[in-house]
């Protein structure tokens, strides 16, 4: 599969740089499409869905436009906006193709990556577009797996600001049953299910063995909750380690990787600091910093530090992002002397956590475990507070951990 096939660009285009000024320095896909009123409902799409903000903070991209007749059609059976924005995340080329650069593919065909594909949400390689230039000069685009046929085609430039953002319409929508798939409204939304069929199965799984920690994601989701999933591999490499929690230590540990309200892309990105968890509980901190470093955005604790990488779910009250390590909170994971089975600790209201409404049974402990950051899975240990293993590493029973889903059925459904 030639997905990495980068295009090169035509040396003759950069000619075009003289033709437009640079105004300012960041583009913004809402003013563009204004005055282009053919385009309005794709444009208003665009903000609904959030997919403006997500556009305007890239460079080398392309918006494959539609026109408000080919809108009405995709509009018409009445898709749930996360549906409608998995379709218009498939017209967003991570790549940029101007006018020219369309008619010129070295060898006539390339495969783009989508928004849809860079946002987690596609499964497979569903999230790539092919772009071919057809006979008689036109360009036709299509999903990856088009059966041999393009049905929609590149009709002319909208905007191009070389070599940050070009803006083309093309003749409709990009048919692909995958993107256009149904959607539950985010409320019905199986999170579980969301994020094993994203990278994040390992993850979804362990949740779902702890009635715990899913009841108290249960009980925020309504108000907002944010979920940060650490993908398959760093979370198997994990996995022994979460064994040797204790049962109050598991429970903790999941609720840590959830945030009792609803935090968008954007709202991350502009939103720098401590962040209380699910599992925060008085004088249980169990809270982390986030952090950006341009346009990343990670999140941190005494411990470590991981990285956002995609977003498996953006649509209030709820998002699920993963993360590319497992981000260990520093009540569970810095060395302090083995203390005795946690007992179980009264009710704590969590004052400074903006939804207070845990019903969390048991109190997370401070001395679960003592576990050096230093041999943790991830080797980039930030700051580590290498206190070494003194005692303390005792084997959980392995029971909670599950491939057993099967009975377990809890999900995330809201009633
Ligand atoms: C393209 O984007 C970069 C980075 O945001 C910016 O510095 C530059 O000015 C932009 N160029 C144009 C022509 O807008
Ligand atoms: C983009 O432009 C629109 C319309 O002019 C404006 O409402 C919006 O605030 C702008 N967004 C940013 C991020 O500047
Ligand atoms: C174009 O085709 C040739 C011959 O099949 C191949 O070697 C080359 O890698 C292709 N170029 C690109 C950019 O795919
Ligand atoms: C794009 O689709 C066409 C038509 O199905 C196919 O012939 C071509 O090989 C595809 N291009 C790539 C890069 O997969
Ligand atoms: C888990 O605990 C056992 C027994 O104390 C210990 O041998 C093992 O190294 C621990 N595993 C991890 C990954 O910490
Ligand atoms: C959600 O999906 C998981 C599988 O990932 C399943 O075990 C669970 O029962 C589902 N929940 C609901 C409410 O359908």
């Amino acid at each position: 599969m030639q997905l990495h096939r980068q295009l090169p660009f035509v040396a003759g285009a950069i000619f075009l740089l003289l033709l437009f000024a640079a105004p300012s320095h960041a583009h913004n896909i809402t003013r563009l499409l204004k005055d282009h009123p053919a385009f309005s409902t794709f444009n208003h799409y665009l903000t609904l869905t959030h997919l403006a903000d997500e556009i305007n903070s890239r460079t080398t991209i392309t918006v494959c436009a539609i026109d408000n007749d080919a809108m009405s059609e995709l509009l018409a059976s009445h898709p749930s906006i996360s549906t409608v924005k998995n379709v218009l995340s498939l017209h967003v080329l991570l790549d940029y193709f101007g006018a020219k650069k369309l008619h010129q593919i070295t060898n006539g065909t390339a495969l783009a990556a989508t928004l849809f594909q860079a946002t987690g949400s596609a499964p497979g390689s569903a999230g790539f577009v092919n772009i071919t230039d057809l006979k008689g000069g036109r360009v036709g685009l299509g999903p990856e797996d088009n059966g041999g046929t393009l049905s929609t085609y590149f009709v002319k430039s909208l905007e191009e600001v070389p070599y940050n953002i070009s803006v083309i319409q093309i003749s409709g929508i990009i048919p692909s049953d995958v993107a256009a798939a149904p959607t539950p409204a985010p409320s019905e939304m199986n999170i579980t299910s969301l994020m094993s069929a994203h990278g994040c199965k390992a993850f979804a799984d362990t949740l779902l063995a702890n009635p715990d920690a899913m009841k108290t994601y249960q009980d925020n989701a309504e108000g907002g909750v944010t979920v940060f999933c650490p993908l398959d591999d760093p979370f198997k490499a994990f996995l022994p380690k979460y064994k040797n929690l204790t049962a109050a230590g598991k429970t903790a540990f999941l609720e840590f990787l959830a945030v009792p309200m609803y935090l968008s892309m954007s709202m991350l990105k502009s939103n720098n600091g401590p962040m209380n968890t699910l599992a925060t509980d008085g004088a249980s901190k169990y809270d982390f910093t986030v952090q950006n470093e341009g346009e990343e955005v990670t999140l941190k604790t005494k411990v470590n530090t991981v990285k956002i990488t995609g977003t498996l779910l953006d649509e209030q009250p709820l998002a699920v992002y993963s993360t590319d390590k497992v981000l260990l909170p520093k009540e569970l994971f810095k060395a302090t002397a083995a203390a005795p089975a946690p007992a179980p600790a009264p009710e704590v209201a969590a004052a400074d956590s903006p939804k207070a409404s845990k019903k969390k049974k048991a109190a997370p402990e401070d001395e679960d475990t003592a576990d050096s950051p230093a041999d943790s899975p991830n080797a980039d240990v930030a700051d580590a507070t290498a206190d070494g293993n003194d005692g303390g590493l005792r084997l959980g029973s392995g029971r909670g951990l599950a491939l057993v889903v099967l009975g377990l059925w809890l999900g995330l459904l809201l009633v």
